[in-house]
């Protein structure tokens, strides 16, 4: 029998590894029948040699196959999926979901809790009193019945062979792989039963996806997976050179969302977005309501308070006035217009302040933030405020903090030239058979 080690060489050679050997590897793996050292070795082999699409199917199928597929047959309608690469600011999936499940089309939306520099879907909904993440299959598919979405942390038994091989990624630099990144979300998506997916990958300085040219061959293998699984797909590559949205936290995000919910003027590049994305959902779910009409009439924020309400939390929250201004206020000392705000310097200042975790487990600090008062384009005088730093750890809050936001800024005496906030789209135009 072909051992691990000559796959590991195989692959360290550039050759491509056969349907049996990927199988045979992931649950090996995720067994614990392949130690960690020898999986890390493979993996660094496929970051370094790729994979081609054939085997990216493959790797995507072993790991959905890894586990449980979430039926959601009973019930009706195009179940819908939305995924984000991960920005700095992307609060759009707490949005999203409501405005979608408002106009009928049901979600059970996955998410995770953040690694690194800031928190992720689930640690802004917890930021929230009382709500639960943690959902059954049976909560899940009843809670997705009864209010038409939910937002909850992905059960165990689906796609555990990502779970465990994302694990390993994560502390052997073997995360920044197209085949790998695409294989592991194409196989959540799949096992978690939704029929089309609008799929938003992020580059920039904020994202893990550094160049254009990368964004788009992530965007299209995932497309040739979604395809070959019979899903429709739509993908956007939009700008994470500066964050999204003027709120970057847990509790802030949730702030500026239900602002964005309420109706009220929210920054520009945050609301086309979230615009955007919901008019594809909608499309992709055969609608053709406005998402923008549906805000305005109230009943996304009122979904949002029943979504809440369901998993426990304190629906209130949809009632509070902005995103709130307690903190530390950073002047600016120059005065010019704003040339660009470094997402990944605001990220690794958020972190700092509390707002993201360096392993899984940590807690994280609801309330550490930073409120940007200027973003990319605005006039600045010196002396005027620029944003506004929060923690619950005041001894933070010093003079070095504040630079640290200076820091992020770049202010030059030129209006700058206007910045597409989407790079690309591609979109399925067939979908093949469902396998
Ligand atoms: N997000 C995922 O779900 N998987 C990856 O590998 C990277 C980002």
């Amino acid at each position: 029998m072909t051992r691990i080690v000559d796959w590991i060489e195989a692959k360290r050679e550039g050759k491509p590894l056969t349907d049996e050997a990927i199988r045979a590897i992931v649950s090996g793996f995720t067994s614990g029948g392949i130690p960690d050292y020898q999986m890390s070795a493979l993996l660094m082999a496929v970051v370094i040699r790729g994979m081609t699409m054939e085997e990216t199917l493959a790797l995507t199928t072993a790991m959905v196959e890894s586990g449980e597929v979430l039926d959601l047959s009973s019930v009706p309608g195009v179940k819908l999926d939305k995924h984000s690469t991960g920005g700095v600011g992307d609060k759009i999936t707490l949005a999203l979901v409501p405005i979608l499940a408002a106009a009928g089309v049901p979600m059970a939306k996955m998410s995770g809790h953040g690694l690194g520099l800031t928190g992720g879907t689930l640690d802004k909904l917890e930021s929230i009193g009382g709500f639960r993440t943690e959902l059954t299959t049976s909560e899940i598919v009843s809670q997705v019945r009864s209010v038409g979405a939910c937002i909850c942390s992905q059960s165990d038994s689906l796609a555990p062979a990502d779970r465990a091989i994302y694990a390993l990624r994560d502390v052997t630099g073997t995360v920044a792989s197209v085949p790998l990144i695409a294989s592991s979300i194409l196989s959540k998506k799949i096992a978690c039963g939704a029929d089309a997916i609008v799929l938003d990958v992020k580059v920039g300085s904020g994202a893990f996806m550094k160049d254009i040219d990368q964004a788009r061959e992530l965007a299209q293998t995932c497309m040739f997976l979604a395809e070959a699984y019979g899903k429709r797909m739509s993908v956007f590559i939009t700008d994470m050179d500066q964050p999204l949205g003027r709120a970057i936290g847990n509790w802030i995000e949730v702030g500026e969302v239900v602002s964005l919910l309420q109706g009220k003027s929210v920054d520009s590049r945050l609301y086309g977005l979230t615009m955007t994305l919901c008019q594809e959902a909608l499309g992709l779910a055969g609608k053709c309501d406005d998402p923008a009409k549906i805000v305005e009439s109230g009943a996304a924020l009122e979904k949002f308070g029943e979504i809440i309400e369901a998993q426990g939390g304190d629906s209130r929250v949809t009632r509070i006035r902005g995103t709130g201004r307690a903190g530390c206020t950073v002047t600016s000392t120059a005065a010019g217009y704003v040339q660009r705000v470094d997402a990944r310097k605001i990220a690794e200042l958020a972190a700092y302040l509390g707002a993201g975790r360096q392993h899984m487990g940590d807690s994280v600090d609801p309330i550490a933030s930073v409120l940007l008062d200027k973003v990319v384009g605005d006039g600045v005088a010196e002396g005027e405020t620029i944003g506004v730093v929060h923690s619950s750890r005041f001894e933070l809050l010093t003079p070095e903090t504040e630079e640290r936001l200076r820091d992020a800024f770049t202010i030059g005496p030129d209006k700058p030239a206007e910045t597409h906030l989407i790079l690309d789209h591609f979109a399925s135009d067939r979908v093949k058979t469902p396998r």
